[in-house]
């Protein structure tokens, strides 16, 4: 009997072959890679805010072109994935028009404020260094355009990771004042690092689809516990205490267990309710307005240089 279009799609999945923008797809398959691609677009633009707001505050010259140049990486890093969404038949306006409506998700780590510089240098090294893990799986994503903008992607995250750490290790090997800030730092940012992965593989509504067709190639606990058992060596290093007095190495396991993640924290920050949701959808909001003419301009220039081009 012929195989239904489902079928031969699902065998293409498990023959590892790349799903293109042409091919046929699932409407479902289709629907939940604009989910996730918009809201990685999301993150990464939002990302930007917190750490934008360091770039005039940065102690040395050297630490502020290494921001600068990160924060220019992530709004690329938006772009990609932005081009990613399209392919797929999603409007960049809309999606965006989603974002500052407040009905998009963006990931739950950018509603924390960046009070310290320390806290720069925590978010290179932990939100990055998360972001590495979750973002070298999906290198082997099942959708070519995703799969392809993540190697860009991961290629630049290890600078963002490497400029963070860096930032952290002359914090901790300072002065008392400055393994303070930096312990102070760790302290905030080590959870919501951890909720990044997203809920516990039992309470996720999409892996167990998105690991089928390869959307996903490991679940959540499989990537949060990879990251916990990369971290745990570098803050050793550091000389910083991970806020957490149930982690312990586990030899049978060979990984370290790990205390009880927040999830009614988790759950609030993603409703909307984090310390800084408001303030990152406003600062967006803002951003967005400013930035209306620039388009417009482009836009208008874009459409006159075709007229020319075609007369
Ligand atoms: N923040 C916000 N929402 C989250 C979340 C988080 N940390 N974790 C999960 N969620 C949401 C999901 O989007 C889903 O809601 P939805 O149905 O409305 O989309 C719900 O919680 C249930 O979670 P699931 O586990 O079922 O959802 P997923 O299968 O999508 O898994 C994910 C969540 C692991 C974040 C996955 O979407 C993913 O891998 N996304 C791509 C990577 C990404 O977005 N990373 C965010 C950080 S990017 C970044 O850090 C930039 C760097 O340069 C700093």
């Amino acid at each position: 009997m012929a195989k239904s279009l489902e079928e031969k799609f699902q065998q293409s999945i498990d023959a590892e072959q790349k799903i293109e923008p042409k091919d046929y797809m699932p409407d479902a398959y289709r629907r939940n890679l604009i989910r996730q691609i918009a809201q990685h677009a999301h993150s990464e633009i939002i990302g930007m805010l917190p750490e934008g707001n360091w770039i005039t505050r940065a102690p040395t010259l050297r630490r502020k072109v290494a921001l600068l140049a990160k924060v220019q990486d992530e709004a690329g890093h938006g772009l990609y994935l932005y081009s990613a969404m399209e392919t797929l038949g999603k409007s960049r306006d809309e999606s965006l028009q989603e974002l500052i409506d407040g009905k998009a998700k963006y990931s739950s780590i950018f509603n924390y404020p960046t009070t310290s510089w320390a806290d720069i240098g925590a978010i290179g090294w932990l939100v990055d260094g998360a972001a590495i893990v979750n973002q070298v799986a999906l290198q082997r994503t099942s959708y070519g355009p995703y799969a392809r903008a993540m190697v860009r992607i991961c290629k630049e995250e290890s600078f963002h990771q490497r400029q963070g750490f860096e930032i952290m290790t002359s914090l901790a090997k300072g002065t008392a004042e400055q393994k303070e800030m930096a312990q102070r730092a760790l302290n905030k940012i080590w959870w919501p690092a951890l909720m990044m992965f997203g809920p516990s593989d039992k309470d996720s509504v999409h892996s167990a689809q998105s690991l089928k067709w390869k959307i996903k190639r490991q679940s959540n606990d499989e990537l949060r516990q990879a990251f916990v058992d990369i971290t745990v060596p570098q803050a050793e290093f550091l000389g910083l205490t991970i806020p957490d007095k149930d982690l312990k190495w586990n030899e049978k396991r060979g990984h370290y267990d790990f205390g009880q993640i927040n999830w009614e924290e988790f759950y609030q920050v993603i409703k909307g309710n984090g310390p800084c949701n408001k303030e990152r959808l406003a600062a967006r909001r803002k951003a967005q307005e400013n930035g209306e003419w620039v388009k417009k301009a482009a836009l208008a220039y874009a459409e006159k240089h075709k007229k020319q081009q075609a007369a």
